[in-house]
């Protein structure tokens, strides 16, 4: 049995993760899956055995200093192939990772819009949640905060509307922030239809939604 790479945690934040991976001749850091976008500097000079899932093998000779990026996903055991100790520097970004649990919060909260399930809408959103709706006397439209006036509101919601359907719907996350765009077809008690374009801007607490401030078209 050969050795084992050992990793040292040099750095770690709510963004990045950076791992020296020490190696002796022959050592290998065993299988792994990379769960995140990544850059490697090499800190010496050598040789790394790459041994991927279909069998392959690739060689392949490091500089010191000069980095190379993957993206999540890869799998394989990365051996020291050379004769001589071999060091790199691994940062993987590591929000990317809070960014894709956003993204599937948003996607969740459209899907309980879109089936009209308050209990589903509310498991997105924070205890600090607020809601700004398109309409209304203030600045905001009207202003809903907390969890009782926010779950009110959108019970109110799917009482105006008796049908309602957000198409055509795309969701982005950067940072703290969410966009989501969509199409509202609603159909009112006295069988109006509306059907406009809209946005949410959304904040985030965490993974779950702390405000969804809501934009939509004013046809006449
Ligand atoms: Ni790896």
């Amino acid at each position: 049995m050969s050795a084992t790479a050992n990793p040292v945690i040099r750095l770690e934040d709510d963004r990045f993760r950076v791992t020296e991976w020490q190696f002796a001749p022959g050592a290998k850091t065993g299988w792994h899956v990379h769960g995140h976008d990544y850059v490697v500097v090499p800190l010496t000079g050598g040789t790394l055995g790459l041994e991927h899932k279909d069998g392959s093998e690739v060689k392949v000779p490091l500089t010191p200093g000069i980095p190379y990026s993957r993206r999540c996903g890869v799998e394989h055991d990365v051996a020291n192939a050379g004769s001589e100790y071999l060091a790199f520097l691994e940062v993987e970004v590591i929000d990317d990772a809070l960014a894709r649990r956003r993204t599937e919060t948003l996607k969740r909260l459209g899907a309980g819009f879109n089936a009209r399930d308050v209990d589903a809408i509310m498991e997105c959103v924070s205890d600090n949640c607020a809601f700004h709706s398109a309409a209304g006397p203030d600045v905001e439209g009207t202003r809903y905060v907390g969890r009782a006036a926010v779950r009110a509101a959108y019970e109110a919601l799917f009482v105006t509307y008796v049908e309602s359907h957000y198409a055509e719907s795309n969701a982005y996350v950067t940072g703290d922030t969410g966009l989501s765009t969509w199409r509202f077809i609603g159909k009112e008690r006295d069988g109006k239809v509306v059907d406009v374009r809209g946005v949410d801007v959304f904040t985030f607490d965490g993974d779950l939604v702390s405000l969804k401030d809501s934009y939509r078209k004013a046809r006449s």
